[in-house]
């Protein structure tokens, strides 16, 4: 059986989930059905997910071995390159749909398959590595703010825990829409960065100069409370991710005193990551990239993601 260097996850470990990563050889992809092609890949990125699975967080042990990676820019087999959006359809699943690396194989591989019609032209002038931050993390920033947010019907918007990928992507977003940006980070470092992302860098639970339109929580129990008294009168607070917890301690006075809207939300549509691209190209802005890191050092990658360190995204280049 014809193989490929691949990055999964070959066990699950909640305590220690780069003991969970194996790189090494997997089966080239084969489609599951007609209308599927396989692309060769130029560029990814990691995201929390990867490390979500490695502990065992939406997957179960059947499903294993399971190539990681939801990100992915590359080659289509008549040689173009395209932008891969991550979401499948998914019979088996409650969603309905599933990411790469849940069901199907993910993109942390030289290879992966997936339906043409996921296939979009990568935008003229833009980098394999820079595009490969969009589909995952600044998809579901752009819904957040777009879809579930209404952002255009909003002055202020505050960001919680940015250094983080998705919460990088809203703030970068929401300082090109010409929002006025409030962002939370443990890190003086990372503080100062987002600053010079034209934000207003705050330690977190720090009161805000005024209450907000729009929250964009990833971080969830840690931060919850605080999105809850930093939001405004009919306020939207968009949920998609809890890295610090999902069991917040909600005060629902506040939420039906103020007339407070908490809305899930997970990655976006196709329509959505081509608007996405074309407001990033149109708009000349790229994302907020950590690192760019060879295939060959997926590992070192992987230990910068978890050592919570990392502002912005981390990007795999398959092709140094
Ligand atoms: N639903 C979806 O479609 C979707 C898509 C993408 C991601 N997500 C979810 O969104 C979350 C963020 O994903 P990501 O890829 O942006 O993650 P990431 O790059 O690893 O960022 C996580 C960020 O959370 C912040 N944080 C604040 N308090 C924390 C605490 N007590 N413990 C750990 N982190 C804390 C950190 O910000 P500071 O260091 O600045 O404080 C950190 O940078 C994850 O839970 C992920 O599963 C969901």
């Amino acid at each position: 059986m014809p193989i490929m260097r691949a990055a999964f996850a070959s066990h699950f470990d909640d305590a220690d989930p780069l003991a969970a990563l194996t790189v090494g050889e997997r089966p080239e992809p084969t489609p599951p059905a007609d209308d599927w092609v396989t692309v060769q890949l130029r560029a990814t990125s990691l995201n929390h997910h990867d490390l979500w699975s490695l502990r065992g967080v939406g997957l179960t042990e059947a499903q294993l071995p399971m190539i990681l990676g939801c990100d992915a820019v590359g080659l289509d087999p008549e040689g173009r390159p395209v932008v891969v959006y991550p979401v499948v359809v998914t019979p088996g699943d409650p969603r309905g749909v599933s990411i790469l690396s849940e069901y199907f194989p993910g993109t942390l591989a030289e290879r992966v398959a997936v339906p043409r019609s996921n296939l979009i032209p990568l935008p003229d002038g833009m980098a394999a590595t820079d595009a490969a931050c969009l589909p995952t993390a600044w998809l579901t920033a752009w819904r957040m703010l777009t879809t579930k947010g209404r952002v255009a019907d909003a002055d202020s918007v505050l960001v919680q825990g940015a250094g983080g990928g998705v919460a990088t992507a809203a703030v970068a977003l929401a300082v090109a829409m010409g929002k006025r940006v409030y962002a939370t980070s443990r890190d003086a470092g990372k503080r100062d960065r987002i600053s010079a992302l034209g934000a207003t860098a705050l330690e977190p639970g720090a009161r805000l100069p005024e209450r907000v339109d729009v929250v964009i929580e990833t971080v969830g129990a840690a931060t919850f409370d605080h999105s809850l008294k930093s939001a405004a009168p009919m306020a939207r607070i968009v949920v998609s991710g809890a890295t610090a917890g999902h069991e917040p301690t909600v005060n629902l006075r506040r939420v039906f005193a103020m007339q407070l809207e908490i809305l899930g939300t997970s990655m976006g549509t196709p329509g959505e990551l081509y608007e996405l691209l074309a407001f990033c190209a149109d708009n000349e802005v790229r994302p907020v990239v950590d690192s760019v890191i060879p295939f060959s050092r997926v590992e070192d990658a992987f230990a910068r993601l978890h050592s919570g360190d990392a502002f912005g995204k981390i990007v795999i280049d398959h092709e140094a």
